[in-house]
Order: structure tokens, then C-alpha cells, then sequence
């Protein structure tokens, strides 16, 4: 057990914030929520950056007071943080005087130890960006980072010696790898900034007012990127509360600082340098995590595509937003947000795998044992191989969430969940009850519960509503989790005996067709070129459904596979179709390699007559999709037994 200080950036009130802003945060949510079911001391800070020439600017074309646009925008901020339960420790906002005073000291040190000095400042700046450029650092002209135009500004200004830092921060960077994450984001810091060289930064303005003053010369404003950085530490109580007891001492150095790829320059090489003037110990690590972004575009407010967290709760519930955000892009990656793939996350891993493990759990429980969970008997193979996946599962999710690798982490206990549904498969409780089999009933009924249990613990740092809503359905009156993670994940803890209460589907299935068809502000679709092989909008020719009847289609088993010599087009399959085993002949070989088909489940023409292809005989067809530069198997989207009809 140790302490774990996380943050977010603290986000511009310029606007309400959208699904990106909704990411990062979820995301150090997650991280604060998993610390804490490890026993870690966690504090967890988030805020809003409100000060500088782009929000006096929004204020002014929204005819408000820079202070009244932004106090009704930083209400949505925390009504939204609210809906999405984010469990941060304290919401700093840089227009409160216990920040901007500690801002205030914190440039005045830097001031009299001779690290900021008075100059004029000739250069360009980028308002969106609050980021000051060199002419050399442009690119075509316009802002490196976001692409739009700077403007030239020449005013006096106060200058804090970068430069003089730069040598020992590289030193840092070098000694410490693990401080600027992913890898490939500090490369690009290493040679796209401090190799070429660090000039000092211009460190206040006179051209406008909203900002904190300079104490010491009020027609300046500290710059904003200073004022903002400095909340990590003005929210401990630095520089007033130090002391032994004080938050300050008992967080900094922060653990995480979680930031969009964006704004890690601002992080590791700017707030690393005011920490080392400062004499403080530097972050232990700094995430620039990718974007999410609308097909190949990011989202901004100016380009009309953002997304709103708020209606996809309203439409989807919260823990699906969560899983989705979580789930979906490996963490530190681009992802391309769709809201197709989102329902199709809802669909086949919470409502599919999840929900139908629980429902169909409970009402075998319901059915085989009268609603209350028998005590188990002695586990066999299929219970050990579950339970030993079971624990590997808690050590998989550790080694992932300790390298920030969110989705890996929800995907070990997904498989988990995979393997759930096939133990039951496998363990057949259905046939253990016509057999009479009860103890073995009994151990099975018990090892499915318990097993859904132990996964609901290990979801608990990512979604906030699903476990109770599980534990509940459990029949369990104590909080699983009240012991940690790690203690409430152990195998054997659900009380035998209990009576289940089988609720509400936890996700029922969305139908994605009816959802985007509901979307009627939906832009026109962009007609596409014709592409092959579309099929005709009606079928040129029509059967009935007795005439459709006559064709038995069967789910069969891939035995084994191999090349037909002499036809290479061909392979030669022995599939298991319910009580019997059959050879099909099939043209796929330039499509699949035989090792590929072993042990996959398809669907077969069960009722054709047999023909012999090359000599070899087949008897029955398998289906497949042609798209004429492709070709997919038909598979069953569930394990099934060999043999169940398709119809
Ligand atoms: O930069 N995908 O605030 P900001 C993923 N005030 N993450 C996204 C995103 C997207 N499309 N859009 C935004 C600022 N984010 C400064 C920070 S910190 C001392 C000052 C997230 O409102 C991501 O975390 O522009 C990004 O870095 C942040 O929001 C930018 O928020
Ligand atoms: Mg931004």
C-alpha cells in the first residue's frame, strides 16, 4: 500500500466539455477508483483553467463578464463530472483566491531568486493554443500544433530562464524513463524541443487583463499556462501548507499526471523546470494519451462535430459510456469514436457475455435448486481450470493497470466472463439435472455464481452501477469489495445458501438499426461509388418458407483440415455435425490455411446430396460470405452444441 496522486488537465471553460474531455477523466477516475480498492492513499484532482485571452475573448462575443461565462460553463463541468460519477477528491478552479494567491507567491519566488526577468517580447502566439512560437516552428505559417493562424505580439513581458534548466531536465528525462509515457511521446520531446534548444518563456501579458495579476507590476498577467500548471500543487496547500500532516506532503510528487498527447510539451519540459526553480521533486510520470477523433477529423466545437457525453448517458446509461471509453481504444493510442461502435461494445460484451451470464446463471439456480445457491461438493478439472484462470485474471489485471493499459485490463476480465459461459457449456448443469447428479449440480451452480461474483469484483474500479446491481442480484447483502480488490476476488467467498433475486437484464441488446434510423438530423448519407458484388435491393426471384424448410442448415465442428493435392482451390474438412462426423469438400483453401479451420464452429448444408469434388467425396456444403475480394465463414455467434439447426 502506498499513496497515488492522479490528475486530469484542468479543462478550458471556453465551451462545455465533449466526449474527449469525458475520456481523460474517466480514465484517472478509473485509476483513482482501482488505487483505492488496493488500500493506496488516492487523491484525485481535477479542475478548469479559466484565465487567458481565449476565454476573455468567448466572454466578450458571449456579451458576458469573463467571470460569468465561465462560472455557468464550470456548473455544466461539474454536473457532468456528477453524471458520470467521477470520484475526483477536490475540483480546483484557478479563479479561487486559494490558487490564484498561491500562483501569486509562487511567481514572486521565482522573481527575487532571479529566475524570471523583465524583457520585451517580440513573437507569435496562438490564442486557441495559449502557446507562444517561434518563427521557425511553424508549420506553413500557422500554428505547429493545432494549424491555425498566430498572431505577432510585441509587448513587455516578463521571461522565466528555461534555458537555464535545460541541461538537467534532459538529465531527468534520460534517468527516468518512465516519466514521459508512452515512449514514443518522449522522443518527441527529446528532439523535437530540448535538442534544438529551449528559449527562455514569456511568462506574463499586458494586451489584456484576464488573468491573475503580477504582484509585484499589476498591468501584467501571469501567462496561463503558468497559473494552470500550477494547480497541482496549489490544490496541496503549496506554498502555504507544507507541513508534515499537509496534503502537500502527503501527495506531491504526483504519481499520474494524465494528460491528451497535445499538452505533454507543456507538461514535461515547462512545469518540470518551474518544479526544479521551485526546488520541488518532479511528477513520476506524465501520460500523453492519444484522441479520440470523428473518422480521421478531432473534434471541435468550430467544426460542429463534438459529441455530448450527457446524451449518450441519457441514451445508452453510464456504465456503457464508461465501458466504451475504457474498453475501446488501447489507452495511448488515436481511436476513432462511432457511436455504431459503441452499441456493437454495449451488445456483444456487456449485454451478450456479461448479461446473459448472469441471467442465464440465475435461472438455472431458479430452476435446478429452487432459487438458493447449493454449497459446492468436490471441484473436478473443469471447476480448477476455471478457478486457477480466475486468480490469473486478478494478477492480469494488476500488471495491466500498472502500465496504464486500461483496455488490455478490461479485456483479461472479459475473457474471464468468456470462459464463464463456456464452463457451463462444458459442465452442462442441465443434463446434471436430468441425471439426477445433485451434488454435482450443486458444485457447478455454486462455481457459476461465484464466478460472476469474482468478475463483478474485478469491474468494480471501472463501472460504477453494474456491480451492485450484480451483487444484488446475487441475493448479497454485503459489499464484496469492502475488503479490497485483491481480498474480494479470491475464490470461495460467496455464502452457500443464499437465496439469488434474478433481476432486470443488466444491458438489454440495442438495436442498432432502429437507433441510427431514429437519428433524423443525421446529415444525408454521402452516396458511395457502386462497389462489386452489391447485392440487388430485391431479390429477383422469391421462395416460400416451406420451399426455404427444405434446406438443413446445421451448426458442425472443424475436426481437421488439410490440402487436397492437386486442386488448389480445395481443402478437405472433417466436421462434427451432432452425433456424427462428415466429410465436406470446400473451396477455401486460398482463403483460410487448414490450422485456422481446427476447432472452429460453422454452419453446414446439412441435407445435400453427397458429390464427389476432384474425386474426393463431400458430403454437404459449408456457407461462407463472397464479397468478391474476400471470403468470411458463416459462424454461429455463440458456442453451440454440433448439430443445432439454423434457421
Ligand atoms: O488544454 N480526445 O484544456 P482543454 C481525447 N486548459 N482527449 C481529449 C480530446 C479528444 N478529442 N479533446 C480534449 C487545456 N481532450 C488546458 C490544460 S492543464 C494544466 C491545462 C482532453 O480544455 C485531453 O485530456 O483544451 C486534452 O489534453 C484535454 O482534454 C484538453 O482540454
Ligand atoms: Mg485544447
Amino acid at each position: 500500500m502506498g499513496k497515488y496522486y492522479v490528475t486530469t488537465p484542468i479543462y478550458y471553460p471556453s465551451d462545455n466539455l465533449h466526449i474527449g474531455h469525458a475520456y481523460t477523466t474517466v480514465v484517472a477516475d478509473a485509476l483513482a477508483r482501482y488505487h483505492r480498492l488496493l488500500g493506496d492513499d488516492v487523491y484525485f484532482l481535477t479542475g478548469t483553467d479559466e484565465h487567458g485571452q481565449k476565454i476573455q475573448r468567448r466572454a466578450e462575443e458571449a456579451g458576458k463578464t469573463p467571470q460569468a461565462f465561465v462560472d455557468e460553463i464550470v456548473d455544466n463541468i461539474k454536473a457532468l463530472w456528477k453524471l458520470l460519477e467521477i470520484s475526483n477528491d477536490d475540483f480546483i478552479r484557478t479563479t479561487e483566491s486559494r490558487h490564484a494567491e498561491r500562483v501569486q507567491k509562487i511567481f514572486q519566488r521565482l522573481y527575487d531568486q532571479g529566475d524570471i526577468y523583465k524583457s520585451e517580447y517580440e513573437g507569435l502566439y496562438c490564442t486557441p493554443c495559449e502557446a507562444f512560437w517561434l518563427e521557425r516552428q511553424l508549420v506553413d505559417g500557422k500554428c505547429p500544433d493545432c494549424g491555425r493562424p498566430v498572431e505577432k505580439v510585441r509587448e513587455e513581458s516578463y521571461f522565466f530562464r528555461l534555458s537555464k534548466y535545460a541541461d538537467r531536465l534532459m538529465a531527468h528525462i534520460e534517468a527516468n524513463p518512465d516519466f514521459i509515457q508512452p515512449v514514443s511521446r518522449k522522443n518527441e520531446m527529446i528532439n523535437n524541443f530540448l535538442r534544438p534548444g529551449l528559449e527562455d518563456l514569456c511568462v506574463s501579458r499586458t494586451t489584456f487583463s484576464w488573468g491573475i495579476p503580477v504582484p509585484f507590476d499589476q498591468k501584467h498577467v501571469i501567462y496561463v499556462w503558468l497559473d494552470a500548471l500550477s494547480n497541482y500543487i496549489t490544490a496541496l496547500g503549496y506554498p502555504d501548507e507544507t507541513d508534515a500532516g499537509s496534503l502537500f506532503a502527503r501527495f506531491w510528487p504526483a504519481d499520474l499526471h494524465l494528460v491528451g498527447k497535445e499538452i505533454v510539451r507543456f507538461h514535461t519540459i515547462i512545469w518540470p523546470i518551474i518544479l526544479m526553480a521551485l526546488d520541488l521533486p518532479l511528477p513520476k510520470q506524465v501520460f500523453g494519451h492519444g484522441w479520440l477523433v470523428l473518422d480521421g477529423g478531432k473534434m471541435s466545437k468550430s467544426k460542429g462535430n463534438v459529441i455530448d457525453p450527457v446524451v449518450l448517458v441519457e441514451k445508452y446509461g453510464l456504465d456503457a459510456i464508461r465501458y466504451y471509453l475504457l474498453r475501446e481504444v488501447p489507452f495511448g493510442a488515436d481511436g476513432v469514436y462511432s457511436e455504431e461502435a459503441l452499441v456493437l461494445r454495449i451488445n456483444t460484451d456487456l449485454a451478450n457475455d456479461l448479461g446473459n451470464l448472469l441471467h442465464r446463471s440465475l435461472s438455472m439456480v431458479e430452476k435446478f435448486a429452487g432459487g438458493v445457491v447449493p454449497a459446492p461438493g468436490t471441484y473436478g478439472p473443469l471447476e480448477e481450470a476455471l478457478m486457477t484462470e480466475a486468480n490469473h485474471t486478478l494478477e492480469k489485471v494488476q500488471n495491466h493497470m500498472d502500465k496504464l493499459e486500461i483496455s488490455d485490463a478490461l479485456a483479461a476480465i472479459f475473457a474471464l466472463i468468456g470462459r464463464a459461459n463456456k464452463y457451463i457449456d462444458e459442465a452442462a448443469p442441465w443434463s446434471l439435472n436430468k441425471q439426477g447428479n445433485r451434488e454435482r449440480l450443486g458444485t457447478v451452480l455454486y462455481t457459476m455464481v461465484e464466478v460472476i461474483r469474482l468478475s463483478a469484483v474485478l469491474l468494480t474500479p471501472f463501472l460504477v452501477e453494474t456491480p451492485a446491481r450484480i451483487f444484488a442480484q446475487l441475493g448479497l447483502d454485503t459489499d464484496p469489495t469492502a475488503q479490497g480488490l485483491v481480498a474480494g476476488s479470491k475464490w470461495g467467498q460467496y455464502p452457500a445458501g443464499t437465496k439469488v433475486r434474478k433481476g432486470e437484464p443488466l444491458f438489454p441488446r440495442i438495436d442498432w438499426e432502429k437507433e441510427s434510423c431514429a437519428e433524423k438530423e443525421k446529415p444525408a448519407p454521402v452516396p458511395q461509388p457502386p462497389q462489386k458484388a452489391t447485392p440487388p435491393a430485391v431479390e429477383p426471384e422469391q421462395i416460400t418458407i416451406e420451399e426455404f424448410a427444405k434446406i438443413h442448415l446445421r451448426v458442425a465442428t472443424v475436426l481437421a483440415a488439410e490440402k487436397i493435392e492437386g486442386a488448389d482451390k480445395l481443402l478437405r474438412l472433417q466436421v462434427r455435425l451432432g452425433n456424427e462426423e462428415r466429410q465436406i469438400v470446400a473451396g477455401i483453401a486460398r482463403y483460410y490455411r487448414p490450422e485456422e479451420l481446427v476447432g472452429k464452429q460453422i454452419v453446414v448444408v446439412a441435407n445435400l446430396k453427397p458429390a464427389k469434388l476432384r474425386g474426393v467425396l463431400s458430403q454437404g456444403m459449408i456457407l461462407a460470405a463472397d464479397d468478391g475480394d474476400k471470403l468470411a465463414l458463416v459462424v454461429p455467434e455463440k458456442t453451440m452444441a454440433d448439430g443445432a439447426e439454423v434457421r
